[in-house]
């Protein structure tokens, strides 16, 4: 059935009230149908197929290399199997910064061929134009400030936004031009916390915080990160809920031992006449 019939999906207004309830909104990041159905039977609000893609899952070290068609072939992936968590689609490195025409054309995919309910861009006033045509077109924006990876090499490394006085300043002027064009939410990374809760007070649309302190009105973690995929990345803002990486490596390597022994298949596994 079509996403598009699910009366219960969830809606950029409950977003929105959400905010002025003062109910947090969890956020996780998603790129195939096997976590969507895991996903789907939580309450997590809001999906987001994120270009953290390139890293989690395509073996990229940045974000940069990722295509409109991985974006559109993963979004359809997570969009044929979610229901009620709203999906948002990361638009990927330059797939809409060259004009408005290009923007609207490749947000378009992302809602139209690949199911999103809303697509995200980085970057603040140079994006304006861009973000205020998908809006008229009827597509749901998410904005990102702070750390935008999509400039990491701008920004010289993954490190935090906003600090000093004129750094903040830029980052608030900037959440309040994007809430201006229409944006309905804004994800805040890694920003000093007290910024976040500054901005996040300051805005109508909610905000949604990745390494940005607890005063967000929402929250987002990679979903491959939160379930501990790699034991090696422990950044500061990241809160492990599990040790899949560890238990997936014994697993395999508990049927690599099998499969030499001879000890599977056993009888239960075969088949008789
Ligand atoms: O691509 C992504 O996963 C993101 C989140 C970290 C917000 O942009």
């Amino acid at each position: 059935m079509s996403k598009y019939t699910q009366r219960e999906a969830i809606t950029v207004s409950q977003i929105l009230q959400a905010k002025a309830a003062g109910k947090k909104i969890s956020c996780v990041t998603c790129y195939d149908a096997a976590f969507a159905k895991l996903i789907e039977a939580t309450q997590v609000d809001l999906v987001l197929v994120g270009d953290s893609l390139g890293n989690v899952v395509l073996g990229h070290d940045s974000t940069i290399p990722v295509t409109m068609d991985d974006m559109v072939h993963h979004t359809a992936a997570v969009a044929r199997v979610l229901r009620r968590p709203f999906i948002c689609a990361d638009m990927p490195f330059l797939s809409y910064n060259l004009s408005v025409e290009q923007a609207l054309s490749n947000a378009g995919r992302l809602v139209q061929v690949a199911g999103a309910q809303a697509v995200k861009v980085e970057g603040g006033a140079a994006i304006v134009p861009q973000i205020k045509a998908m809006v008229q077109a009827g597509i749901p924006v998410m904005g990102h400030l702070g750390l935008t990876p999509q400039s990491v090499h701008a920004m010289g490394g993954y490190r935090v936004q906003g600090r000093g006085s004129d750094a903040a300043k830029r980052i608030m002027d900037d959440a309040l031009t994007l809430q201006e064009a229409g944006i309905f939410s804004l994800v805040l990374e890694m920003v000093p916390a007290e910024l976040a809760g500054r901005i996040s007070a300051a805005l109508k649309i909610p905000t949604i915080g990745i390494g940005a302190g607890p005063q967000c009105d929402g929250q987002i973690l990679v979903l491959h990160d939160l379930l501990g995929f790699d034991e090696e990345f422990k950044p500061k803002f990241l809160k492990k809920y599990a040790n899949l990486g560890k238990i997936i490596k014994d697993a395999i390597s508990a049927y690599d031992g099998d499969v030499k022994a001879g000890s599977f298949p056993a009888a239960e596994h075969s088949f008789k006449d």
